[in-house]
């Protein structure tokens, strides 16, 4: 099999003959990991699967049946642009990065491996969904974010193994070794070691820590370091697709248990997840989702930004001053119990910003699932008990307030209401069990997983969704079983 097909790129990799057998080294390893941690049980079936061969229009979305340890794992960078600029920061306007400037080689680095190493944990956190799938549609879906997750990692290492020698390898190394949710050999980040067991989990992981994702990959697809740049700018093609099935997965649901609620007042009665598990679910992936963003107050961020490494979303769109060394930002922090407004110079706050940008996204898919809601004609909660006082008089599914249940930055070791209110760690104890997923609402979910691999039929706690794949219906043989 010649270079190309083992390894399909638009990186000149027959060129180049070092970065040529470091990839052919790390290849086996890949696919050890793939067989030993990617989808369980389904490794030698037929999956409908889009490849991206090529980053043009046409071919970067091919279509067919594929047994996915067989996918074409490649390396696409979206095309060089002759004379790019490095777009912000204290070096605005001068010639892009072609290599690592060696005053930010570590810092690069770090960026690199952190979200290189989400990509792998994300198929270790779903490997057991496939065989509760609700629909083929769904498989197929699952699937298609797994591969393509895969594909990300390889982006990922072609980084650096392109551009940081030695050390690069190791880390390259190192992204097979840890697990998700290991407790001697974790993912880097704690989003990344929870566990996506149920497809609930599923849909409101790639809602909200795909998006995580968007957001992330947007900030380095405007980086000075031109092959960053150019490979983030076509990962995130392939990341709407993920995002799409979180958010139109969650909409099913939604709307499953909106047409469940008029059957019978207690949707678990007629097999249906109630409206105030979905809220939880929200409110547990969504925290943990904001705390990928990093600390509210950040020198990293300045100095990410300040050295032209990771700018804002959409910086060159949306803003016009790309230097931001005078502008303030006013945020609430806690001092002595109480919150308070703080002015922080802009650059220490970009992790901020960029979670203001995500947040205004996710609120889009709530106002979409609570259409969803409404078009089914829900006008009473009448599944909703004493709890959830926000879900009670009309009922609308909301984003919990950025404050609420955070790990990271200056809300972490404070408690919140999800409406943002500072309470004692009493009060948060207290109503925890109504905010967030318990044992008993996540084994009630388990309890509806039960697979559906019949082609055009669906399990029954979720809506179908309004159109196949690629112009297929919804009926079609998605994975060959
Ligand atoms: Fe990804
Ligand atoms: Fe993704």
């Amino acid at each position: 099999m010649n270079l190309y097909d083992r390894i399909p790129n638009n990186v000149n990799l027959s060129e180049d003959k070092r970065l040529q057998r470091a990839l052919e080294k790390w290849l086996p390893n890949f696919l050890d990991w793939w067989r030993d941690m990617g989808p369980e049980g389904f490794q030698e079936k037929d999956v409908w699967l889009r490849t991206a061969i090529d980053v043009g229009s046409e071919g970067w979305a091919h279509f067919d049946y594929v047994k996915m340890p067989e996918y074409r794992w490649g390396i696409f960078l979206e095309p060089a642009q002759p004379d790019a600029k490095v777009g912000f920061g204290d070096n605005y306007g001068q010639p892009a990065y072609q290599e690592v400037p060696g005053e930010f080689r570590n810092a690069l680095r770090r960026i690199i491996v952190t979200q290189g190493d989400t990509e792998p944990a994300s198929v270790e956190q779903q490997r057991r969904l496939g065989a509760t799938c609700p629909s083929l549609y769904d498989l197929r879906n699952l699937f298609q974010v797994n591969v393509e997750e895969g594909r990300h990692l390889w982006a990922m290492v072609y980084l650096l193994q392109a551009y940081f020698g030695r050390d690069g390898r190791d880390e390259a190394d190192a992204l097979l070794e840890r697990r998700s949710g290991n407790p001697d050999k974790p993912r880097i980040l704690e989003a990344f070691n929870q566990p996506c067991d149920d497809w609930l989990n599923f849909y409101a992981f790639t809602m909200f820590t795909d998006r995580d994702g968007k957001y992330q990959l947007s900030a380095l697809a405007e980086s000075g370091f031109e092959p960053l740049a150019r490979t983030c700018r076509f990962m995130l093609t392939e990341e709407a697709h993920h995002m799409f099935v979180g958010d139109t997965g969650l909409s099913r649901v939604v709307r499953r248990t909106a047409q469940l609620m008029k059957e019978n007042a207690d949707v678990r009665e007629v097999g249906g997840i109630p409206l105030e598990i979905i809220q939880k679910y929200i409110n547990f992936w969504f925290s943990y989702s904001l705390d990928l963003f990093g600390g509210e107050i950040s020198s990293n961020s300045a100095d990410f930004f300040a050295a032209g490494l990771k700018g804002r979303f959409k910086e060159q769109e949306q803003y016009t001053d790309h230097v931001a060394a005078e502008g303030t930002f006013t945020m609430f922090v806690v001092e002595d119990g109480k919150l308070v407004p703080r002015e922080v110079p802009l650059r220490n706050a970009l992790n901020e910003v960029l979670r203001g940008e995500y947040v205004k996204d996710c609120e889009k898919g709530l106002a979409r699932w609570n259409k969803a809601l409404a078009d089914e004609g829900i006008v009473a909660p009448t599944s909703v008990g004493e709890s959830d006082h926000r879900l009670k008089s009309v009922p609308r599914l909301y984003l919990p307030n950025i404050r609420f249940h955070r790990h990271v930055g200056e809300y972490a070791g404070h408690y919140f209401d999800t409406e943002g209110n500072l309470i004692s760690k009493e009060e948060f104890e207290a109503k925890k069990s109504v905010w967030l997923p318990t044992i008993e609402d996540r084994e009630y979910v388990r309890s509806l997983m039960k697979p559906v691999t019949e082609v055009g039929k669906i399990a029954n706690w979720i809506a179908p969704p309004a159109s196949g794949i690629k112009g297929k219906p919804f009926a079609f043989e998605y994975v060959r079983l």
